[in-house]
Parts: C-alpha cells; sequence; structure tokens
C-alpha cells in the first residue's frame, strides 16, 4: 500500500532504505492518543465553521472511537509505508469512514499537526513528571523528619567541615527538587499553546476558529505567528534543559548515596530491592540503582545537546529535520520518569546508621568554628579567633587527639578567654543547635524547614 497522502506528483517510488529513512512510524506511534485527540478537537471546529457537514464530523468522530480500540487492543496495522502516525491513523480513518475522512485535513498540515501532538504529548509528560517530584519531596521530607536531630560530619572539599544534621542534608535536596519542579510548571506555560491553524506554514484560507480548538483541547493561547508555531522546538529544549537540572540533581544525590554505602563510610544501608549482588564475589552488595542514575544523567545531557543542535541553523519554516526531535525527547521523558519513580520509592528504603555519622563527626575537628565563634562572642577579632583555633587544632593532631579532650587549661594556653562553658560549645549537639536561624542546621529550624515545605506540597 502505498501512501496516497502526496505520491501522485512523484515519477517514481522511494526505495526501501530511503522509506526507512524517512519514516517516523516506529517511534511517532507513540502520539497517537494525542494525534487522535488534536483531529478531533480539529474536525469538531470544522463542523462548527460549517467547514465539514456535522454528518462527516460524526462519521470521524465514530472511526475514531474504533481506532483507538484497535491501537489499545494491540490490532492497529501500523505502516512502514504510510510514514507516520498522521498518515498511519488518517489513511486507516479513511478507510472505515470513507470521504469524510480525507476531509479531516481541510485547513491543516501534518506540519501544525505535528507541533500540536508534542506540545498535547509533553503536557502530559510535564503533569506527570510534576507529580513524581512531589513523591519524592513527599519522601525525603519523611526521611529527613526522622532524622532532624542526627548528626554527621559537613564536608566541603570531601574534608570534614562543621557538623550538621541529617535532616538538614536531605532537605537540601528537597530544595533542589522545588527548583526542578517550578522548572518545569514554567517551562509548561510556554508549551500549553495551539500551534494548530498555522497549516503548512503561512496558515490557511478556510474560516478556522482556533480559540474554539485551543479552548477544546485546554491550551491557555495559540501560537501568535504561523511560521513560529510549526517550526520551533524550543519547548521542548527547555524541556530537556530542565529535565538534564533534575537529573543532575539526581547524580549528585546518587553520588551520595554511593559513597555513604560504601563500607569505608557506612553511613546508610540501601534496601535489597535497588542493589544487586557480584556474580563472582559473594559478599557483594552494589548501589546500582544510584550508580545507573548517575550515570543516565550523561544520556540525558546527551538529549538536551541533541536537540539544542538540531535547531540551531534551521532557516524558516518547518523543516525535516524536526522529525528528529522525537527520540531524544521521548526518551528524556522516560528516563526521568522511572528515575523519580524509583527514586521516591528508594528513598522510604534508605536505613540511617547514625552511630557512623556521630563518630566520622568525631573526627576532624568539626567544633573548630564554633571555638572561634566562642572567642568572638568573648571579644577577641574573628581573624585573631581563627588564629587562636588553629594553633590549638595544630596541637590537637600532633597529640592525636579532639578539641573536646583538652582540659580547659590546656585551651586557656591558646586564650586566656575560654573558660568552662567551652566544653559545651565544643559538642556536637551544642554545635549544630547554635545554628538557630532560617536555612541554618539546628534540629529546631529543620523541623520548621520540614513543616513548611510539607505546607507548600500539601
Ligand atoms: N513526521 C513528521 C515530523 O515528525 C511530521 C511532519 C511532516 N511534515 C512534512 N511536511 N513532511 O516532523
Amino acid at each position: 500500500k502505498k501512501g496516497e497522502a502526496w505520491s501522485a506528483r512523484f515519477s517514481e517510488p522511494v526505495s526501501d532504505l530511503v522509506k526507512r529513512y524517512t519514516a517516523s512510524v516506529f517511534f511517532d506511534k507513540r502520539l497517537a492518543e494525542v494525534d487522535i485527540q488534536g483531529s478531533l478537537a480539529h474536525a469538531e471546529m470544522l463542523a462548527h465553521q460549517q467547514i465539514i457537514s456535522a454528518d462527516d464530523y460524526a462519521a470521524i468522530q465514530k472511526g475514531m472511537s474504533q481506532i483507538q480500540g484497535e491501537i489499545a487492543a494491540g490490532q492497529f496495522e501500523w505502516l512502514l509505508d504510510l510514514e507516520d502516525v498522521h498518515l498511519n491513523i488518517e489513511k486507516r480513518l479513511t478507510e472505515l469512514v470513507g470521504d469524510a475522512g480525507k476531509r479531516l485535513h481541510t485547513g491543516r498540515s501534518r506540519n501544525d499537526q505535528v507541533a500540536t501532538d508534542i506540545r498535547l504529548y509533553m503536557r502530559g509528560a510535564i503533569d506527570d513528571i510534576d507529580g513524581l517530584l512531589r513523591e519524592l519531596r513527599l519522601a525525603l521530607l519523611d526521611l529527613a523528619e526522622q532524622h532532624a536531630d542526627t548528626i554527621l560530619p559537613g564536608f566541603t572539599h570531601m574534608q570534614v567541615a562543621q557538623p550538621i544534621t541529617f535532616g538538614h542534608h536531605v532537605l537540601a535536596y528537597v530544595e533542589m527538587f522545588g527548583r526542578d519542579a517550578e522548572r518545569m510548571q514554567d517551562c509548561r506555560k510556554r508549551v500549553n499553546r495551539l500551534p494548530l491553524g498555522a497549516a503548512a506554514l503561512a496558515g490557511t484560507t478556510f474560516p478556522i476558529d482556533r480559540q474554539r480548538v485551543a479552548a477544546t483541547l485546554g491550551f491557555d493561547d495559540v501560537c501568535r505567528n504561523s511560521l513560529d508555531a510549526v517550526s520551533d522546538r524550543d519547548f521542548a529544549i527547555e524541556f530537556c534543559a530542565a529535565a538534564a537540572l533534575v537529573m543532575t540533581h539526581i547524580s549528585r544525590m546518587s553520588e551520595e548515596l554511593v559513597i555513604w554505602m560504601s563500607p569505608r563510610v557506612g553511613f546508610i544501608d540501601i534496601a535489597d530491592r535497588f542493589c544487586t549482588g557480584s556474580s563472582i564475589m559473594p559478599q557483594k552488595k552494589n548501589p546500582d540503582v544510584p550508580e545507573l542514575a548517575r550515570g543516565k544523567t550523561g544520556r540525558v545531557n546527551g538529549h538536551l545537546v541533541a536537540l539544542l543542535t538540531l535547531m540551531k541553523g534551521q532557516p524558516l519554516a518547518y523543516n525535516k529535520d524536526n522529525q528528529e526531535d522525537k527520540e531524544p525527547l521521548f526518551d528524556t521523558v522516560d528516563t526521568l520518569t522511572d528515575t523519580l519513580r524509583i527514586f521516591a520509592d528508594m528513598a522510604r528504603g534508605i536505613s540511617v546508621k547514625p552511630e557512623a555519622m556521630r563518630a566520622a563527626a568525631l573526627q576532624g575537628y568539626a567544633t573548630a568554628t564554633d571555638l572561634a565563634d566562642y572567642l568572638v562572642k568573648k571579644g577577641l577579632p574573628f581573624r585573631d579567633a581563627h588564629e587562636a583555633v588553629a594553633h590549638a587544632v595544630r596541637s590537637c593532631v600532633d597529640q592525636a587527639c579532639d578539641l573536646s579532650d583538652l582540659t580547659l587549661d590546656q585551651l586557656r594556653a591558646f586564650s586566656p578567654l575560654i573558660e568552662a562553658d567551652i566544653f559545651a560549645v565544643l559538642t556536637l549537639e551544642g554545635s549544630v543547635a547554635a545554628r538557630d536561624h532560617i536555612g541554618g542546621t539546628a534540629p529546631n529550624q529543620v523541623r520548621l524547614a520540614i513543616q513548611y515545605l510539607r505546607e507548600k506540597l500539601s
């Protein structure tokens, strides 16, 4: 069967290789549902504007519902000869309902049709991703709440810096995923505009009502320039950029999970269902899921670059280059969706080992800044306090002990301002509790932040 949509113009058929090269049906059939949705809205408008008859519209509706059934049942025959999802569905519709099917494409081109389909598809994907980002944040909030008081070392340069609470650490990711959700929502605004009516590139001679189609399909507005409507895919690029940032955050978190689960660190364990063993080493339990997520970040970043490169240098208006937008976009959606779903579940499968965290926080002079701050509060300028504490740390390094192991007399050798109340300051609990302001690591603030975030999410 030859695709009849354009073949009469041609004196020779395309080769099988060219057919396969130019066809997109094997990946764009994923758009079938939104393609039918768009066609029905277009047909309804055509009938309302009396461009086609009410009978034609009824026939189109009937045919489309049969096609939806065939697709759902896996009985629809997708033909490479018919190039893409759009021509496959239109051809089948015409088989089923005759001339009404041939009238569907009045005032429309595949160019505005495909742009509409992608936008409808992406809107759904963004809404799914938004829901998953929410699930993930809720799971992380629960984890943070369980560990509002659990202390571990905070790191800079991977060196022990200051004690922090694990709840606070987890909330850092909640912030990141919160911004990711905002970016997705913002992207959705620009996705949710209707290209239909742009036709091939210049608009159409038929008395169409674009606002009507936009309202039927739930678009916020119509695209305001027909050339732009059919040709730009900036909204897809924007989505991939937002997706790449989500994966970047996932990847940072993955890296930490992998480090924390290493026996050398031993801060956490991850539920067995997210790990695998080794075919040779019987003792192994590997954090495969975080590792793979870290790896898949590269793949999503690659899709962003692919789409940017695809768009670059394309003259107005539609060019077939744009058919190449789909596979990167679909794979981005699939990767992101699966990753977020797994992470929301995995966050609930993290078990924390507070003793190991605490032991680590007691190494590395994590409370040195607290000692310096103490001296400042006693009147010493900060730079002098910094220097005095540096001497104290140096002496502890030499004696292989912690600051809190020094006696009061030993401490006073570094500054006579030090008094007996210093020992409360040098404890891990005292250190974290003292950072008691918005954004600080104090357990008190972690609880307030959780409450604030829960309200925002509900
Ligand atoms: N399969 C095409 C795409 O994905 C549909 C639009 C084709 N339009 C055209 N005039 N060849 O972009």
